[in-house]
């Protein structure tokens, strides 16, 4: 056997070997069988050991032809490593890759709480009898909440509602919106010259025992109406039209005589809701009826506190319990649902 023909064996069988190394890791391997590695001998190392035994005419031939392997086969290991990187490139792109054909995941989106969507349909509703919307605070004077509404300090009607007093005193949580009659008089009436028609929605509170029917933290939506000639039919066309919107026509109203001190005559308004079963007879207290508002005529007291001449202007006003009225629309037959966070409920509209 010529001397170089081992070499020559080597080169064929590591070009063959390369080829077929995929990976980084077979790459590796390969160095060390051809190369070797800090701790074993390569095949290459293996065939210099030959040189030894040869004469002195063959070595020069040999050792040329053995630099040569060691730079082709180099110069392989070189390009095969590069084809070898961008292949194990690619499959990792694609491993990771999106399929835009898979369907999508729907990202969960946020809703409006029902509540606030009662309160839009409400307001709509009265928006299209021409009311305007007017805010006023959850936190008012004792003043405002009682005595300019008729109330004056020590009036037994106060004990009508269960109030959270503040630590700062003269200050309470609102516990109706209806003190919200005497800032809009006063700010939209210019001195008793000008008519109001607006609504007053908001939170009011109360320290009441919750039940289905009372909770004690709710909206009340006030309303407000002054003007030259008006009288308690325009209040019963307003709410008679206010439930045709509500709830289609379909439902049942009630006028029945009542008392509050800011009103005369004063009435609560009902809806019809039925007896059918225990949960209607608790929620009715066994009438059938379930109370949506109190109104009335604006009391001659209250028009002058508001800065009217009573003798020259009248007035309607109403408090409506939106979320009341929601029940009767949306079949709810517990309050205690709306502020309770049950995502069941929530997710319902
Ligand atoms: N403020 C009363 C309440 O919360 C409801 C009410 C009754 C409002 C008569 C009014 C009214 O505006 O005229 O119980």
């Amino acid at each position: 056997m010529a001397s170089t023909d081992r070499l020559d064996q080597i080169e064929n069988e590591a070009l063959a070997a390369l080829s077929a190394a995929d990976s980084a890791v077979a790459l590796q391997t390969w160095q060390g069988t051809y190369f070797g590695t800090k701790r074993s001998k390569g095949a290459l190392d293996e065939a210099m050991s030959a040189l030894g035994g040869l004469s002195k005419e063959e070595r020069p031939a040999f050792g040329k032809r053995a630099n040569e392997v060691k730079q082709v086969l180099t110069a392989a290991l070189d390009a095969r490593a590069q084809q070898v990187k961008e292949v194990e490139l690619e499959a990792s792109i694609s491993a990771g890759a999106i399929d835009v054909t898979l369907p999508g995941v729907p990202p969960t989106r946020g809703r409006l709480h029902p509540s606030t969507l009662n309160l839009r349909r409400v307001k709509n509703i009265f928006a299209r009898m021409g009311f305007e919307v007017y805010r006023s605070p959850e936190i008012e004077t004792d003043e405002h909440n009682f005595g300019l509404l008729n109330m004056p300090d020590e009036h037994p009607a106060r004990d009508m509602w269960d109030t959270f007093y503040l630590d700062q005193p003269g200050l309470v949580l609102r516990t109706h919106t209806s003190p919200g009659q005497i800032r809009s008089m006063r700010e939209l009436g210019a001195d008793g010259t000008q008519p109001v028609r607006v609504i007053l929605p908001g939170m009011v509170y109360r320290y009441e025992q919750v039940t289905a029917r009372s909770e004690m933290q709710f909206n009340q939506v006030e309303g407000i109406v002054v003007g030259r000639n008006i009288t308690l039919a325009d209040l019963k066309g307003v709410f008679v039209e206010f439930a045709k919107h509500m709830y289609g026509g379909k439902t049942q109203l009630r006028f029945r005589a009542s008392y509050f001190p800011f009103t005369e005559p004063s009435v609560e308004i009902d809806v019809y809701w039925g007896t059918a079963t225990e949960r209607d007879r608790m929620i009715t207290k066994g009438t059938g009826w379930l109370e949506i508002a109190g109104a009335g005529m604006i009391h001659p007291t209250v028009l002058r506190n508001g800065g009217y001449d009573p003798e020259q202007w009248s007035g309607f006003a109403f408090g409506m319990g939106p979320e009341r009225a929601a029940m009767r629309l949306l079949g709810i037959n517990d309050i205690r649902y709306f502020w309770q966070n049950d995502l069941r409920f929530l997710e319902q509209f």
